[in-house]
């Protein structure tokens, strides 16, 4: 078995930047599980289907073509043969009603798990260690103020409102964004990315877990 490190958190807390740079820092690789929701959410808008119709959306993500693996260190994943444009506005619309489907989630927790035996790996998402890795010892819960998240998001020059999809992620019945029990809470709010990920491989080396040589 591989060892997991699972990051989790509210949308723009700096979980893909900081889990990028602390996966090259260590020598792990990294998956990023929101994109799988995305890339889920984009085969949905390309096929019509109303996002809001849970059943509409389980019977379709039935019927994709999902493939995952890792390329340069990180990890992608696919439907039908393409890589979808996830960082459309649409998709942010979207993700939150999608990513509540419990078939949704069985799809991508079973590609993650894949994933996991395959590489050391970070996981970044917001159940990774709440339900998809719960028995890793490394668990991160990347937090920042709802002013910055959504100063960060924009700076991205996306339309995405960042408080509406957190609300609805924390407030869904399966697998809800919440702190895990057992987890290390890093406010980023005035931290950069950098200082996150020595904070975080200080936390590790105090468990036992150093950088690769
Ligand atoms: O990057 P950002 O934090 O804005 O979002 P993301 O990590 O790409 O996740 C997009 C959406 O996927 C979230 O708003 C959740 O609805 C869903 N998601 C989830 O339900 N579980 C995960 N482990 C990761 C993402
Ligand atoms: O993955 P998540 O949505 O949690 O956040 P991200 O996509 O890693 O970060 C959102 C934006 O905030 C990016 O442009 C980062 O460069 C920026 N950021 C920052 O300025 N300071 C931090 N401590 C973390 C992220």
């Amino acid at each position: 078995m591989h060892t997991i490190i699972a990051i989790d958190g509210p949308a723009a807390s700096g979980k893909s930047s900081v889990a990028r740079k602390l996966a090259r820092t260590i020598g792990f690789s990294y998956v990023n599980s929101g994109s799988f929701y995305r890339t889920a959410t984009w085969y949905m808008l390309v096929r019509g289907v109303d996002v809001q119709n849970a059943g509409a959306v389980a019977t379709a993500v039935k019927a994709g073509q999902f493939r995952s693996g890792f390329e340069n260190g990180e990890s992608f994943f696919e439907v039908d043969g393409q890589r979808a444009n996830i960082t459309d506005d649409a998709v942010n619309r979207s993700v939150s009603a999608v990513a509540r489907v419990p078939a949704v989630r069985e799809v991508v927790n079973a590609h993650l798990h894949a994933l996991a035996g395959v590489a050391d790996s970070i996981v970044e998402g917001r159940d990774i260690g709440s339900a998809v890795f719960p028995e890793t010892p490394y668990k991160f819960y990347i937090d920042a103020s709802p002013e910055v998240r959504q100063q960060r998001r924009s700076a991205q020059g996306q339309a995405d409102e960042v408080a509406a999809r957190d609300k609805q992620d924390s407030s869904r019945a399966t697998a809800p964004l919440t702190i895990p029990e057992g987890s290390t809470v890093v406010d980023s709010t005035h931290l950069s990315i950098d200082q996150v990920v020595d904070t975080i491989v200080s936390a590790l080396e105090n468990r036992g877990l150093s950088p690769a040589p």
